[in-house]
C-alpha cells in the first residue's frame, strides 16, 4: 500500500491528526496495535483547554462534548485542612476550560473517522519503521499473521510513551529529559454525584484531587506510594484518605459509593529532543510525559497534532520548511506545559523525604498564592493553556 503519511497509533494523538490530514484531502492511514474496545476502556484525564476545544471544532468533533461536556470556569486549591482558594480562570485569564473525558474524546474521534471512511487499521502487531532517512516504509501483521507494508512520504509517530517509533530513533540523534516522582495517583470512578468544584488538595497525608466526568459519574485521586497495589485500597480504606485529605468545608455534601474502576499510574516528566528524526514526526505521549497534577497531557497530544498537522499540509503545498521546523515550533510549548505540570506537583504533593523546611516552602507558595493576583494570574494562564 502507498500512502502520504503512516499513523503509527490510533490513540488521541493519531486520530486527530488523521481526521485534521483528510480534511486537507492528505492521504494517510492509521495503524494501532490494540483492538477498538481495548483503546476505548481506557480511563484518563478530563480537563480540555479551550484551545483544545477550539481544535476539537476545527476537525468538526465537538457536538458531543459541547452537549455533554461541562463548561468549568473555576478550580481550588485547598491546604493545611483548612485553607482553601478558588481561582477564576475566566476572570483571571480570559478563557474556561471543559470537563470532558479523554476515552469521550476518542469515541468521538472514531465516530468521525467510521463516518468519513478515515482508515484505521485495529490490532495492527510487530510494526516496524524503515529506511526513515530515505524512502520509508512501515510493516505491520495483520491478526491471521501476514505482515503488511506500507509506503510514504512522512511517518507520523503517534504511538504513546512504549510504542516502536521514539524507540526507532538512534540514541545518538535524540536527548531524553527524565523526572521520576516517588509516588502514584491511585484513581477511582464512582457511579455518585460528583462535588460542583475540580479541587487539588495538599494535605499531611498526601494529595488528593476532586473530579468529575457527568452529573452522576464522579472522578477522585489521592496520591500513594509506587509500592501500593489496588489490592490494598478496598473502597472504604480509598473513601476515608479521601476524606481525609480534601479541605473539610468541601466535603460536606461528598457521596460516596462503589467504585467501578480503580488504577494506579506513576507519575513522571519526560521530553524528547528533537521530536522529529529525518521523515520520522513524533507527536503525544511518544515524545512527552506530563504528571497528570496539570491536566495537560492530552491538550499537549492535540497541540503536537495542530503544529505537524500543519507543516505536513505546508509541505504538500510545496513549502518544505514546515516539516524542517515542526520539532522547534512544537517544543516550546511542550517545555511549558512540562514545566507547569512539574511545578503544580511538587506543590501539592507530599514527598516521602521531604523536610521541614522544604514543607514550610511549600505551605508558604500557597499563603504566596492566596495573597497574590499576580501569582494567581500566572498559575490560570498556564491551567487554561497558552495559544497554539
Ligand atoms: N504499534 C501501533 N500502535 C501502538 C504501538 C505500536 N508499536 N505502541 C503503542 N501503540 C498505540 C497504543 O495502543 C495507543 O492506542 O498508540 C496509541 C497511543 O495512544 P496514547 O497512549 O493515548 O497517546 P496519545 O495519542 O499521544 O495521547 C496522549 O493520552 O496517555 C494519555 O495523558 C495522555 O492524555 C494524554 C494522551
Ligand atoms: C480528571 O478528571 O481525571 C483530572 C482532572 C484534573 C487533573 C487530572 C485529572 O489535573
Amino acid at each position: 500500500m502507498k500512502t502520504k503519511v503512516a499513523i503509527i497509533g490510533a490513540g488521541p494523538a493519531g486520530t486527530a491528526l488523521g481526521l485534521r490530514l483528510q480534511q486537507a484531502g492528505i492521504d494517510c492511514v492509521v495503524l494501532e496495535r490494540q483492538s477498538r474496545e481495548y483503546v476505548l476502556s481506557r480511563i484518563r484525564a478530563g480537563i480540555l483547554e479551550w484551545e483544545s476545544v477550539q481544535f476539537l471544532e476545527q476537525l468538526e468533533v465537538s457536538t458531543r462534548m459541547h452537549a455533554e461536556g461541562h463548561r468549568h470556569d473555576t478550580i481550588k486549591l485547598g491546604w493545611q485542612a483548612t485553607k482553601v482558594l478558588e481561582l477564576d480562570m475566566r476572570a483571571l485569564a480570559g478563557k474556561p476550560m471543559m470537563a470532558y473525558g479523554q476515552t469521550q474524546v476518542q469515541e468521538d474521534l472514531y465516530a468521525a473517522a467510521d463516518e468519513r471512511g478515515l482508515p484505521i487499521v485495529f490490532e495492527a502487531g510487530d510494526v516496524e519503521l524503515h529506511d526513515v532517512l530515505g524512502s520509508p516504509s512501515v510493516t505491520y501483521t495483520v491478526p491471521g499473521g501476514d505482515q503488511q507494508r506500507v509506503e510514504c512520504d512522512v511517518i507520523a509517530g503517534c504511538d504513546g510513551f512504549h510504542g516502536a517509533s521514539r524507540a526507532a530513533v538512534p540514541e545518538s540523534a535524540r536527548t531524553e529529559y527524565l523526572k521520576a516522582y516517588p509516588f502514584g495517583w491511585l484513581g477511582i470512578l464512582s457511579e455518585t454525584p460528583p462535588l460542583p468544584a475540580l479541587i487539588y488538595a495538599n494535605s499531611e497525608q498526601g494529595f488528593a484531587l476532586a473530579s468529575q466526568r457527568n452529573p452522576m459519574l464522579s472522578r477522585y485521586y489521592v496520591q500513594c506510594p509506587l509500592t501500593d497495589s489496588v489490592d490494598e485500597w478496598s473502597d472504604d480504606r480509598f473513601w476515608s484518605e479521601l476524606l481525609a485529605r480534601l479541605p473539610a468545608s468541601e466535603v460536606e455534601d461528598l457521596v460516596t459509593g462503589p467504585s467501578i474502576e480503580k488504577s494506579i499510574a506513576p507519575l513522571r516528566s519526560f521530553v524528547v529532543e528533537p521530536m522529529q528524526w529525518g521523515n520520522l514526526y513524533l507527536a503525544g505521549d511518544a515524545a512527552h510525559i506530563v504528571p497528570p497534577t496539570g491536566a495537560k497531557g492530552l491538550n499537549l497530544a492535540l497541540s503536537d497534532v495542530y503544529y505537524l498537522s500543519e507543516a505536513i499540509i505546508a509541505d504538500d503545498r510545496g513549502d518544505a520548511d514546515g516539516l524542517a521546523s515542526y520539532s522547534a515550533r512544537a517544543l516550546p510549548r511542550v517545555w511549558g506545559s512540562v514545566r507547569f505540570s512539574w511545578w503544580m506537583t511538587m506543590l501539592l504533593h507530599r514527598f516521602p523525604d521531604q523536610t521541614p523546611f522544604e514543607q514550610k516552602a511549600q505551605e508558604k507558595d500557597l499563603d504566596y498564592l492566596a495573597a497574590s493576583a499576580a501569582a494567581q494570574t500566572s498559575l490560570a494562564e498556564q491551567y487554561v493553556g497558552l495559544p497554539f
